[in-house]
């Protein structure tokens, strides 16, 4: 076992799954504001320090992914944030792409951008305890989209991403978000995100990427936002599952889904019967934002200062997500 492998592993075993906490000051500042909460470091720094020493941190979260303004902020009680992931028994981890730009050719499309003097910040990073990293890349569903242009192109970066995180010891969390928006249909969904995946491992093996040492980070088949033919969520979770089975190598340990916009219950129950039918060798498990955060951000804000109500939702959402990556959530579970 490779340490890569390891690493991945430790991640994402026995039930746990990623804390996804790495959004962009730009939209921290919309969550934040979405709640009536000033959007300034130090409040940004006092919701996050909320959630990473939270009680479920221990039993649920294997990894967070942080921010560049997080890892390096240290809390109100003198820890650095690194520290304090650590000290729960996860690992941080960081966003390292910078943001995803107009694609030239294609402008209604978007290529991730952040691989300039990548090399120099992963050290950085390392040094700072960061373990493992992010880099999102992300493609619309239309009549004419993806592009082919966009699918080989985000995949270029996405593997030239992931060699350089390896070479400086890092697991590369490889996400390619084909998004909700649209009225697209269950199957279309399938269909593209088959062929997105498909090219970003061609990709990833071509620069000689160690697969065994990555993390998955794909969406879940869904049918548009805007569709009027939504699929029930167990077909969500059998086409989810016949996707990645065509079209993953069996060497990667891994899938930690995005929640994507699904309400915190879709996607835990969706992830529960994921891995109830699970006949495939990988983990699956969760590195949600918004599924494992929304409710606490809600509670958080009516009173900054009490971090005891909104840890308690966080929590039990922590909770119900780790027990749907073992395939043993429940209705009267999430109810109790
Ligand atoms: O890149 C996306 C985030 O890491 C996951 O966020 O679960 O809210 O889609 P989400």
């Amino acid at each position: 076992m490779s340490e890569l492998n390891k690493i991945a592993l430790k991640i994402i075993s026995n039930g746990k799954g990623i804390l996804a906490a790495d959004e962009s000051n730009g939209t921290m500042t919309k969550r934040l504001e979405s709640v009536n909460v000033n959007s300034t470091p130090e409040n940004r720094l006092l919701f996050r320090e909320m959630l990473f020493s939270s009680e479920s941190m221990k039993e649920c979260i294997g990894g967070v992914i942080l921010y560049d303004e997080t890892i390096n902020q240290t809390t109100s009680f003198g820890k650095s944030i690194p520290d304090l992931i650590y000290s729960s028994g996860a690992l941080p981890g960081i966003k390292v792409d910078t943001g995803a730009k107009d694609l030239a050719n294609s402008s209604e499309e978007k290529i991730t951008e952040g691989l300039d003097g990548l090399r120099e910040r992963l050290k950085k990073y390392y040094e700072l305890g960061a373990r493992f990293t992010k880099w999102r890349g992300v493609y619309t569903i239309s009549d004419i989209y993806p592009s082919k242009l966009a699918i080989q192109s985000n995949a270029h970066a996405l593997a030239r991403y992931s060699a350089l995180v390896q070479e400086n010891k890092m697991v590369p969390i490889v996400e390619p978000e084909v998004l909700m928006d649209g009225d697209h249909s269950a199957d279309s969904c399938l269909k593209k995100t088959s062929e997105v995946i498909k090219k970003c491992f061609d990709e990833l093996i071509l620069h000689k990427v160690d697969i065994s040492g990555i993390i998955l980070k794909p969406n879940m088949i869904l049918a548009g936002k805007q569709s009027k033919n939504k699929i029930s969520n167990e077909e969500i979770s059998q086409k989810t599952l016949e996707c990645l089975k065509s079209s993953v190598p069996s060497e990667v340990p891994g899938i930690a889904f995005l929640s994507g916009g699904q309400s915190e219950i879709d996607a835990t129950e969706n992830l529960n019967l994921i891995n109830k039918n699970n006949n495939t060798r990988f983990i699956m498990t969760y590195s949600y934002g918004r599924a494992l955060q929304q409710s606490a951000l809600r509670t958080w804000s009516k009173n900054i200062k009490n971090i005891e109500a909104p840890q308690n939702i966080f929590n039990h959402r922590a909770k119900m997500c780790s027990l749907a990556a073992k395939g043993k959530w429940s209705k009267e579970l999430e109810n109790k």
